[in-house]
């Protein structure tokens, strides 16, 4: 394998599920409501950790990172701005920085201030107002630290498990209102996209999306036509709405899934979803799918012809047997469409260390640094090596 030069490899994390004391979104609200919720409390404590992860980060041979800001930091109530949260992510994006470690930085990775959502969250466009004097601030702010900003993260699973299937909070099983924040959250991107490049004219900027790739259960009409369908679906449509602003494109992209009605119907259904995410709930993994990486890099070159970053890629694995595999070979086929002409820039994984898995909490290990949470010791695990090794031993 030979990667570009400056092709930018590291890992992607965000604010909630690494931080800790994330006291003032709807994530913390809504774990506190019920016992059975698993509760993020402390999470990696990475809030004020972050100068020991970005060393590990460096020291597993990373020349990139991502995080995200937390808008509850930012603007705990309506109007209000806290400073002091201003002076601490400047702080840590600085010592990205003083690790020579790009900045990526998401403005929104699925959590909102608790008045945001009191007030209706995206299910309403008066509100947008509202992100869009957070991405401001931003702006403002942080511009001469970041790098690569990211505005929003995977609108498409936001809007499946908060608004249609009501796993998430605010846990609504609404079509309707899944539409009106899709439509919306798009709307929120076009708007953060103008903001930074009017202040920061050569800004780059993208969103996070999750791109599934369907394959044909069996090779039938029935099945190629639900696979399209749920293609169109899940990746085209968003990309319609808002995909022609971006300056690259951001690809979070985890498992293929397969397409036709026996799949089809038991997805419609909550609690069979549920059942069929136990998987990831029980560190087992999804499935390795190289074939599929592939195919949605060249979905997304094809349609936009534009630098794919890729921004998340990675799997549950306590015994990181599965884990290293994979890196293994999202790597070679990485290199192979680079090979073949596609401009493809960056290999973030997820993540850094294991950390807060949303409603599956601690148990599912994503990390390439194990995570011990009660003393909070970090513990690099083999396929952490291998990525180093991988990836400085084939930097052209
Ligand atoms: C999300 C992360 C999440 C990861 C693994 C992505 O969809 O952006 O927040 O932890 O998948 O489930």
């Amino acid at each position: 394998m030979t990667f570009p030069k400056d092709f930018l490899w590291g890992s992607s994390t965000a604010a909630h599920q690494v931080e800790g004391n994330n006291t003032k979104n709807d994530w913390w609200r809504w774990e506190q409501l019920d016992d059975k919720r698993a509760k993020s409390g402390i999470a990696c404590d990475h809030y004020n950790l972050y100068e020991q992860d970005f060393d590990l980060a460096k020291s597993l041979g990373h020349n990139a990172h991502r995080i995200s800001i937390e808008w509850s930091r930012i603007v705990p109530e309506i109007g209000k701005i806290n400073m002091d949260e201003i002076e601490h992510y400047r702080k840590v994006l600085q010592a990205q920085k003083d690790r020579g470690l790009k900045t990526f930085v998401t403005l929104w990775h699925f959590t909102n201030p608790t008045w945001f959502l009191d007030l209706g969250g995206f299910t309403k466009k008066e509100n947008l107002k509202y992100f869009e004097d957070f991405v401001k601030i931003c702006t403002e702010n942080f511009a001469d630290l970041i790098d690569f900003w990211l505005t929003i993260n995977e609108p498409d699973t936001y809007v499946v498990k908060a608004y249609l299937i009501g796993m998430w909070p605010p846990q609504k099983v609404s079509p309707w209102q899944a539409f009106v924040v899709y439509t919306n959250l798009a709307l929120a991107h076009k708007q953060a996209y103008k903001i930074i490049h009017e202040s920061v004219p050569n800004a780059k900027v993208g969103f996070a999306y999750q791109l599934v790739s369907y394959y044909p259960f069996r090779n039938n009409i029935l099945d190629k036509t639900i696979a399209h369908a749920l293609s169109f679906l899940a990746n085209d449509w968003f990309l319609w709405m808002c995909g022609q602003y971006q300056d690259f494109f951001g690809l979070n992209y985890y498992f293929k899934n397969p397409a036709s009605l026996k799949y089809l119907f038991p997805k419609l259904s909550p609690a069979d979803l549920l059942r069929s995410l136990q998987g990831l709930g029980k560190d087992v993994g999804w499935g390795m799918d190289p074939a599929g990486l592939r195919d949605v890099m060249e979905y997304a070159w094809k349609k936009f012809k534009k630098p794919i970053y890729i921004l998340e890629h990675g799997i549950a694995d306590a015994s990181d047997n599965l884990r290293q595999k994979y890196i293994q070979v999202a790597l070679e086929s990485i290199d192979q469409v680079i090979q073949e002409g596609i401009d493809v820039r960056s290999y973030l994984h997820w993540s850094l260390m294991d950390n807060y898995e949303w409603q599956f909490g601690f148990e599912p290990r994503f990390g390439l640094a194990e995570v011990d949470f009660i003393t909070q010791k970090r513990t690099p695990r083999r396929s952490a090596y291998l990525l180093k090794e991988m990836l400085t031993s084939n930097h052209g």
